[in-house]
C-alpha cells in the first residue's frame, strides 16, 4: 500500500492509498471511513479479485488496465440523495473523460459512460449508515482505460479509451481530471441543488429520446429526467412513468 498525499484539489484526493490489488476498493475506502478519514479519501488499486457493479454483479478488469477508484464523501443529512450523487458523478466523469481522451462520452441512465454505444465507465454509489457515525458515501468508479479486449461475455458491448482514440492513457492523469470535476460538480451541487446536474446529464444523454424498456411488457420512450433524477417515460399505452431504481431492461 502507498499513501499518496495531495493527488490534488481542496479536498478530492487530498488523502489518496494506492494499493496494487485489493477485494474492492469499495471495501477498503469503507474501512478508511470507519477509521474516520476525511471526505475525499480516494482509495485506488491497479486490481481488484471481487470488484463489483451495479445490481449485484461482478466488476472484472485487466491488471493495471483499468482505474478502478472510491472516494469518500460525507454529505450530511443529503445522503438521502444518493441517486442524485450518482447521477452527478456521471456527469463529473463523462465531463472529465471526455476532456482527456477526446472523445464523444455519453451518459446512459441513470449512468453508464459510453462511447460509441459501448460500456467504457461505470458508477457505484454505496451509502454506508450507522446510528452512531455520520453517514458516507462510497462513490466508486470504474473506467476501462488501457484494455485491448475484453472477455466474450461482454463482446460488443464494453470498450475502453484506448481501443477508441487509439492510444494509452495515463491512469493518473486521468484519475485526476476526475477528482477536480467531482469537486466541481459536487460542490456546485450542494450550493445549488440538482437543477444544473440535471441539465448536464440531459446534455450529455445517450437514453433520452429512445426507445426503453422498464420492466418487462412495459415499454416506451424515454421522455426527461425527472426534478429528483427518475427517469420519466412515456409508455406505449400514452402513460408517463417514473423509472427511479434498476435499470432499462
Ligand atoms: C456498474 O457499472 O455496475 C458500476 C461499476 C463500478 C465499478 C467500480 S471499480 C472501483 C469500485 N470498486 C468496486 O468494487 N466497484 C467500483
Amino acid at each position: 500500500m502507498t499513501e499518496t498525499a495531495d493527488l490534488l484539489g481542496r479536498w478530492a484526493g487530498r488523502a489518496a492509498v494506492r494499493l496494487a490489488h485489493v477485494d474492492s476498493t469499495q471495501n477498503a475506502a469503507r474501512g478508511e471511513a470507519e477509521a474516520g478519514a476525511p471526505e475525499g479519501t480516494v482509495v485506488w488499486a491497479d486490481h481488484q479479485t471481487a470488484g463489483r457493479g451495479r445490481l449485484g454483479r461482478t466488476w472484472t478488469d485487466e491488471p493495471g488496465a483499468a482505474l478502478l477508484v472510491s472516494v469518500l464523501l460525507r454529505p450530511g443529512p443529503n445522503v438521502s440523495c444518493l441517486p442524485q450523487i450518482s447521477l452527478l458523478a456521471g456527469v463529473a466523469a463523462a465531463e472529465a473523460l471526455g476532456a482527456e481522451s477526446g472523445l464523444p462520452v455519453r451518459l446512459a441512465w441513470p449512468n453508464d459512460l459510453l462511447v460509441g454505444g459501448r460500456k467504457v465507465a461505470g458508477i457505484l454509489a454505496e451509502s454506508v449508515t450507522s446510528k452512531n457515525a455520520e453517514p458516507v458515501v462510497i462513490l466508486g468508479l470504474g473506467v476501462n482505460v488501457n484494455q485491448t479486449r475484453f472477455p466474450e461475455s461482454l463482446a460488443g458491448r464494453a470498450t475502453s479509451l484506448a481501443l477508441e482514440a487509439g492510444r494509452p492513457f495515463d491512469r493518473e492523469r486521468l484519475l485526476r481530471a476526475l477528482l477536480v470535476a467531482l469537486e466541481g460538480w459536487y460542490g456546485r451541487w450542494a450550493r445549488e441543488g440538482f437543477a444544473p446536474v440535471r441539465e448536464a446529464w440531459r446534455r450529455a444523454a445517450e437514453t433520452l429520446g429512445r426507445r426503453v424498456l422498464v420492466e418487462e411488457g412495459l415499454a416506451g420512450i424515454a421522455v426527461d429526467l425527472a426534478e429528483d433524477g427518475a427517469l420519466l417515460v412515456k409508455t406505449d399505452a400514452g402513460l408517463l412513468v417514473r423509472h427511479v431504481a434498476g435499470e432499462l431492461v
